[in-house]
């Protein structure tokens, strides 16, 4: 079960077993409640093809693993993910809707990762990553990217969006088929500097990481970083990666974007 510890397994999806359940359970009673994120619970189907800057991203693991993370595409040449979907390769896959119709569907291998340096894997922070296209997305009707908030998008959005093709309820261990999408408040109750937050039962969870928050203006403000819950009985905190927080990190990285 070694495989299973954070920052390794806790984005298991379609193959997740029940030992990685169990130790999931036991790490989050004895982690201070903190577990990478994965499932829209309590979200509902997007229209199909109505994010289209939505990527589904391979990743392939050692010994021939394959799991998932979300993602979203920001250029003809990069996406965005979270750090801790990091891999040995990936294969970004964009116009997706249903996973199993791969019509219409790009996929394309990774040229460079960027994670940033100063991600950790304790705590979560710094949980964000550029992922460099080894050739150039296609843009169509299914294939746009979307904009980033800036550094004057500071203040806190509220009413936000959070999609995925991670699990839709707790008790199962596979991915939806479908893009799900699920509405977020976001709370000042964050417990570091550098995220967003949002408070409740419902929101992202596990297969979600890496996937955008995109709030009222349409930008991408968040990546799907974790779930936290302060105390026992207290309700859960989704974490993301505030990107106005970035902006002069991935301009170094995309300085042509
Ligand atoms: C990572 O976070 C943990 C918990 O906040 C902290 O104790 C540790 O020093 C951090 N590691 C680094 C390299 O900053
Ligand atoms: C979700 O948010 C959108 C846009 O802000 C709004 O139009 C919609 O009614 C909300 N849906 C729910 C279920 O709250």
């Amino acid at each position: 079960m070694s495989h299973c510890f954070p920052g390794a397994q806790l984005d298991c999806d379609l193959t997740m077993s029940i030992h990685c359940e169990l130790l999931i359970l036991i790490l989050t009673l004895t982690l201070g409640g903190q577990v990478h994120t994965g499932e829209v619970i309590g979200g509902h189907e997007a229209v199909p093809h109505s994010r289209p800057y939505m990527v589904l991203l391979e990743r392939h693991m050692q010994h021939g693993k394959t799991k998932h993370c979300g993602g979203f595409l920001l250029s003809e040449d990069f996406v965005m993910t979270a750090a801790h979907c990091q891999a040995s390769s990936y294969t970004v896959l964009l116009g997706v809707d249903n996973f199993r119709n791969s019509n219409g569907v790009q996929h394309i291998s990774v040229d460079q990762a960027f994670p940033r340096k100063d991600y950790n894997e304790t705590d979560f922070s710094n949980d964000i990553m550029l992922l460099k296209l080894r050739s150039k997305a296609k843009f169509n009707k299914n294939v746009r990217p979307i904009a980033l908030a800036g550094q004057g998008d500071g203040s806190l959005p509220k009413s936000c969006i959070v999609s995925g093709w991670g699990r839709t309820n707790k008790d199962i261990s596979y991915m939806s088929v479908v893009l799900m999408e699920v509405n977020v408040t976001l709370t000042e109750r964050c417990p570091n500097t550098n995220l967003y937050c949002s408070e409740g039962e419902t929101g992202p969870g596990k297969g979600d990481s890496g996937g955008p928050l995109v709030c009222e203006d349409g930008k991408a403000y968040g990546v799907v970083s974790h779930n936290f819950r302060p105390h026992s009985g207290d309700p859960e905190i989704h974490c993301f990666a505030k990107i106005p927080d970035y902006r002069s990190w991935i301009k170094l990285i995309m300085p042509n974007e």
